[in-house]
Order: structure tokens, then C-alpha cells, then sequence
């Protein structure tokens, strides 16, 4: 039970707020490389509530600022990016990337204060393909989280942006709900529909997975088991990390590479952000070829605008029931009626809200991993606002590295025995050592 204080606790990401500061103590992937151009227009971008404008000069480097112009707060969005900077178009005050004023030209010789304005900046890095930015006050930023998909080079990781329109921690937890997968994605698949090599066939066999869930030094992780052949068991594992990044067991953990990000735009909207390394085993068909019933191949988006809510929203949406057929949901055709997994899940998770009435639900033991996860949240956002203790994995980010998720067939044994052999066999694209230099 998640009462109203926690609730509030859990939910609001603004600036002075208890998730709000523990956010701020992490790097968060924010935009795709692609989205700002060298000399180019610049971009709004929302974050932790924040209005953001995103923009890259002459030479490549890459400013993330608050959207308002210090002198008197005209939105630098309509500001021109002159390449040594932008240059607010009310009085003509031009900010580098590091925030440094470069030029006050509305102002006789003599009386500018270059020198004695800043731009309110944040710091930005770019790795596999993506732009981080550090919303902390702390004048060093923390290192760089070491999570192995967003260590390859852009070109070995497949990038995915989707905006969601409600609240970022009920949108994670769908991530962690495993057992709603044998439903509202499988919900209509029979077991004689599966071929035999592919696993989906012990969660549409065993729709009532047993669990073990448990405390990590990156978050938490649970492990779900069903029955395989011969005495033998079909484990998953997944993970929570801190701040909002889950691992999803959707292939063999032994090449599982990927992570995904649910990034706090406001209280109201968040930026799903997937990572997955090319060559991770693909998703195989259910039967003569033909995938999941409904899981079409590509989500369909709106072109983007420049709005602040403008960036990778899909065609399907509440105000447009996601395309729902409900012959299809009728007929048994698909479960849900609605078409592509994410879909299903983005669908699903907006439906209870803009953010979830935590009063309202009643959570039973297959939500041990989603109260566990948020106990853990709400410990780290506490112990931040009470002691000043650094959140999880900020100081240590080597911690991600201990992360796969995925699926494994073995005979009964020790459940974390299972994950921590599998680890040992994983197929490593990424040198870690190298990597922490
Ligand atoms: S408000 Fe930006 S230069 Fe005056
Ligand atoms: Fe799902």
C-alpha cells in the first residue's frame, strides 16, 4: 500500500522536490545525437519539469540550457544560433554552450557585465548516439553510468524514442509487471499457436508465474519461474536501477544487451528511451514465421514539432482509443485489440491517469517486485533529503555492469545461482575494463 505522502513522494520530479533532487544526481539520456545540428535550429526539450532549449554550435559541442534568456527572460528558443553561440533575438545577448555571456551589444561601451552573467547551463556529454545531460548543482558532475548497452558505438545500438503521457514511475512499472505479459500481450495466443523453440510458450502454458524478488546494488531485481520440459525451469530475470532504467527479459540472457530509460519530462509525461545492441538474439516467431498476434513491426509517430510535448509522439493515442479493433479484441484475434506491444503497454499505463491514484489500487503478491521498488525509491529519495546520502549507483556507477537481463532453461537450482552462472557465460560487446578509463 502506497499511501498519499509516498505518493506525492514517488510521483513529482520538479526541482526541490524528493525525487526531483535524487534525479538530479544522475545523468539522463535526454536526446537523440541526431536532434541538434551542428550550427542548426535550436530544440525545446523538457526535462525534470524544466524547460530546456538544446543546441550545438559551429564546432559540434553541444549547449543545454534553461530556455529563458537571463537578461529578461525572452525564450532563447527563438534565439539564433550565430555558431559561437545563441544570441537571444530581444536584445541580442549571446550565450556560448558553457553559458558564458560572449556579447551584450545593446549596451553602450563601457557598461556590459559580460563577465557577470551566465546563461543557467547544464552539462551535457554524448555517448552511443545519445545526449546526457547532469541537472545536478554539484560543480562536478558524477562519472557516467556504466551500463552496457550505452557504451557501444552508435552505430551497434538500435536507439528508440516514445513519448508517454502520464507519470514516469507507473510507465517503469509495467516494465516490472512480467506476469501482465501472458495477458494483455498473449493474452489470445493458445499453446498449440507456439512453435516449440520459442519460450513464450511457458508464459502462455503457466500464466501464474512464481517470483523471487530482491535488493540490488543498482536497485532491485526479480526472477520469475515457470515449468520447462523434463523437470527443468524457465527463468527470467529483470531489473530496476537507479534512477529509472529497467532491463526486460525479452531474449536469452546471454546476449541480452540493452536497457531502458523512462525519463521524467514533467510529473505528466515521460520520454521512453531503449537501447538494444544489433546484434542481440531477435525476437522469434510464434508459429510458420508469423510473429505475436497484433505486434506489428514499427510503432507509427506524428511528425515532430517544436513543441515542448512536440517530440516522438505515436499516432496511436487516448483521444484516438489506439486504434483499438474491437472485432480483433472480440474474436480473440488480439487479446487487447490494439495493435504493437509497446502500444499495449503505453495504452494500458495512460489509461489510469495523468498520475495513478495510488489509494486506489489493491496490490497483490504478483506486484512484489513494484512494491519492492518502490520502497527502495522512496529510501534513496529520504535518505537524500534527511542525511544527505548519495543515491545509488552515483558514486559506483561500475554496479551497472553486473546487469543482463534475459531467459535461461536449467534444471531446478538455486535461482540466484542461475543468474550469476549465466553471467559469467554472457557474451560481452563491450570491454569494461577499457571502458572505465
Ligand atoms: S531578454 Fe534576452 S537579450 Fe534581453
Ligand atoms: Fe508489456
Amino acid at each position: 500500500m502506497t499511501n498519499a505522502t509516498e505518493s506525492l513522494e514517488l510521483t513529482r520530479v520538479g526541482a526541490g522536490t524528493p525525487m526531483g533532487a535524487l534525479m538530479r544526481h544522475y545523468w539522463l539520456p535526454a536526446l537523440k545525437s541526431s536532434e541538434v545540428v551542428a550550427g542548426g535550429d535550436p530544440v525545446r526539450l523538457m526535462l525534470l519539469g524544466e524547460k530546456l532549449i538544446a543546441f550545438r554550435d559551429a564546432a559540434g559541442k553541444v549547449g543545454v540550457m534553461d530556455h529563458r534568456c537571463p537578461h529578461r527572460c525572452a525564450s532563447l528558443f527563438y534565439g539564433r544560433n550565430e555558431g559561437d553561440g545563441i544570441a537571444c533575438v530581444y536584445h541580442g545577448w549571446k550565450f556560448a554552450v558553457d553559458g558564458s555571456c560572449v556579447s551584450q551589444p545593446n549596451l553602450p561601451p563601457g557598461q556590459d557585465f559580460k563577465d557577470k552573467v551566465h546563461a543557467k547551463v547544464y552539462k551535457a556529454q554524448e555517448r552511443a548516439g545519445l545526449i546526457w545531460v547532469y541537472m545536478g548543482e554539484g560543480a562536478e558532475a558524477p562519472p557516467m553510468p556504466m551500463i552496457e548497452a550505452s557504451l557501444l558505438d552508435e552505430a551497434e545500438v538500435t536507439i528508440m524514442f516514445c513519448q508517454r503521457q502520464c507519470n514516469w514511475l507507473q510507465a517503469l512499472e509495467g516494465d516490472i509487471d512480467t506476469s501482465h505479459f501472458s495477458w494483455l500481450h498473449v493474452g489470445s495466443v493458445k499453446p498449440e499457436q507456439v512453435q516449440d523453440d520459442n519460450w513464450v510458450k511457458y508464459q502462455v502454458l503457466h500464466r501464474a508465474p512464481e517470483y523471487h524478488v530482491t535488493d540490488t546494488d543498482w536497485g532491485t531485481m526479480y526472477c520469475a519461474m515457470r515449468p520447462a520440459e523434463d523437470g527443468q525451469t524457465y527463468w527470467r530475470f529483470a531489473h530496476f536501477g537507479f534512477p529509472f532504467w529497467t532491463w526486460v527479459p525479452q531474449g536469452p540472457l546471454v546476449d541480452r544487451v540493452q536497457a531502458r530509460a523512462w525519463v521524467p519530462m514533467d510529473d505528466t509525461h515521460t520520454m521512453f528511451v531503449s537501447l538494444v545492441w544489433k546484434k542481440a538474439s531477435q525476437t522469434k516467431p510464434l508459429a510458420n514465421g508469423k510473429p505475436i498476434p497484433g505486434a506489428a513491426p514499427a510503432i507509427e509517430y506524428r511528425p515532430n514539432t517544436t513543441g515542448w510535448y512536440g517530440r516522438f509522439v505515436p499516432v496511436q493515442q487516448d483521444e484516438n482509443d489506439y486504434l483499438i479493433d474491437r472485432d480483433a479484441q472480440r474474436n480473440d484475434e488480439i487479446y487487447t485489440g490494439i495493435t504493437h506491444i509497446h502500444m499495449q503497454d503505453q495504452a494500458i499505463t495512460e489509461s489510469m491517469g495523468g498520475i495513478v491514484d495510488h489509494a486506489f489500487e489493491h496490490l497483490a503478491p504478483s506486484d512484489q517486485m513494484i512494491t519492492r521498488t518502490r520502497r527502495r525509491l522512496l529510501l534513496a529519495a529520504r535518505a537524500l533529503r534527511d542525511q544527505g546520502a548519495i543515491p545509488p549507483a552515483v558514486a559506483n556507477p561500475e554496479v551497472y555492469q553486473g546487469i543482463r537481463s534475459g531467459e535461461r532453461i536449467l534444471p531446478e537450482t538455486d535461482w540466484r545461482a542461475a543468474y550469476d552462472d549465466g553471467m559469467k557465460a554472457a557474451l560481452r560487446p563491450v570491454a569494461f575494463a577499457k571502458a572505465a578509463e
